[in-house]
């Protein structure tokens, strides 16, 4: 399966690693194509580890985790677009501190 994850840091980070150690196929996004931390994380991860932007990660997954700090959750999401996120699982990691 096609996963997303929205976010770069520790939470993004253990749940992509995760998901790509159980054979599905997860692009990072973030607000830039290409942030240093997502770049790294694909290159530890091999072919099935992609990076974008948050609208390209949305775009290209069938489900989404986000794991931004609450109170960016919602940006992320309006920069993910609703076009992009729509009909599909978001599953959302963020607590509101
Ligand atoms: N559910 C749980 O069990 C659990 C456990 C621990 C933590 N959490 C929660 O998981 C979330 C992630 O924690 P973390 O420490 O891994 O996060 P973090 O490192 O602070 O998250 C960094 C990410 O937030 C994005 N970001 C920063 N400012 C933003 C903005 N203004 N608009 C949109 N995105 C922005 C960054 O994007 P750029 O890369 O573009 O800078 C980066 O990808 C938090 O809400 C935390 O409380 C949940």
């Amino acid at each position: 399966m096609k996963y997303g994850v929205l976010g770069t840091g520790d939470v993004a980070r253990t749940i992509a690693s995760k998901l790509i150690e159980l054979g599905h196929e997860v692009m990072m996004g973030s607000r830039s194509e290409s942030n240093p931390s997502a770049v790294l994380w694909a290159e530890q991860n091999g072919e099935q580890a992609l990076y974008g932007t948050f609208a390209d990660t949305a775009k290209f997954s069938e489900r989404i985790f986000c794991c931004v700090h609450g109170i960016h959750a919602l940006e992320a999401l309006r920069m993910a677009g609703e076009e992009n996120l729509a009909g599909k699982i978001l599953i959302d990691q963020s607590i509101l501190i």
